[in-house]
């Protein structure tokens, strides 16, 4: 399963990458206009903290098709492993049909039903994002548009994978791990709350105060 970070907040990145075996960074133009940055000054300062090796997902404004396509080659010459985000509009999934035959890789953003990630699937799409807690938050369940897009991706072999994202808690994040997803994008105070556990803080902090009252305050296994 991939890791990605669902932020552009380059301290945070430097933060949570360093400590985590992350895939990399998803943006969207909201993500983008929280940080105040020129745009591809953002995604250059991005790499420089994860590395070209890992992924960057990164959005087109255009609504249009020609649009689209500008904004997408621009981006693609952004960074060697970057997914062009194209939300799935009709013209979207028009913009990702020419994308594909053009060697630019895309995720169809902005997907509400599996209807939609089937016709980007079809397109070329190498991922289909669908959003989570929006979903939840009009009682359509998530996680079962989510498991269909798995379904139908899994029995067409479409060369396309699940980038489940919009998470607004860690069960939520749970339950799509659990559906087999490929890839999920957790902000990172969701991300926080899969690494917490009070129980955890407490068991560590019983375990030093146990070994210091044998063999002394700041002594360690390797004195
Ligand atoms: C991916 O980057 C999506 O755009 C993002 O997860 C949407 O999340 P939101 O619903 O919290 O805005």
């Amino acid at each position: 399963m991939e890791l990605y970070l669902d932020t552009g907040n380059i301290k945070e990145i430097k933060e949570l990458s360093d400590m985590l075996p992350i895939d990399g960074v998803t943006t969207n133009p909201t993500i983008v206009s929280r940080e105040k940055k020129q745009f591809a000054k953002l995604i250059n300062e991005i790499i420089d903290v994860i590395g070209v090796d890992k992924a960057i997902h990164a959005q087109v404004l255009s609504k249009d098709f020609r649009g689209m396509i500008e904004e997408a080659k621009f981006i693609n010459t952004l960074h060697n492993n970057i997914y062009v985000k194209i939300p799935v509009i009709g013209e979207g999934i028009k913009a990702i049909k020419e994308l594909s035959k053009l060697g630019i890789k895309t995720t169809a953003t902005a997907v509400f039903t599996a209807h939609q990630a089937t016709l980007a699937a079809k397109a070329g799409a190498s991922y289909v994002a669908p959003y989570v807690n929006r979903l939840d938050n009009i009682s359509a369940h998530g996680i079962d548009v989510v498991k269909d897009i798995i379904t139908i991706i899994n029995n067409y072999k479409f060369n396309t994978k699940v980038l489940a994202a919009s998470f607004k808690n860690s069960q939520q994040v749970l339950d799509i791990i659990k559906s087999g997803v490929h890839s999920i994008t957790v902000p990172v105070d969701v991300m926080r709350h899969m690494i917490a556990h009070p129980l955890t803080d407490y068991s560590v902090d019983k375990f030093i105060a146990d070994w210091e009252s044998v063999y002394g305050i700041g002594s360690k296994a390797n004195d």
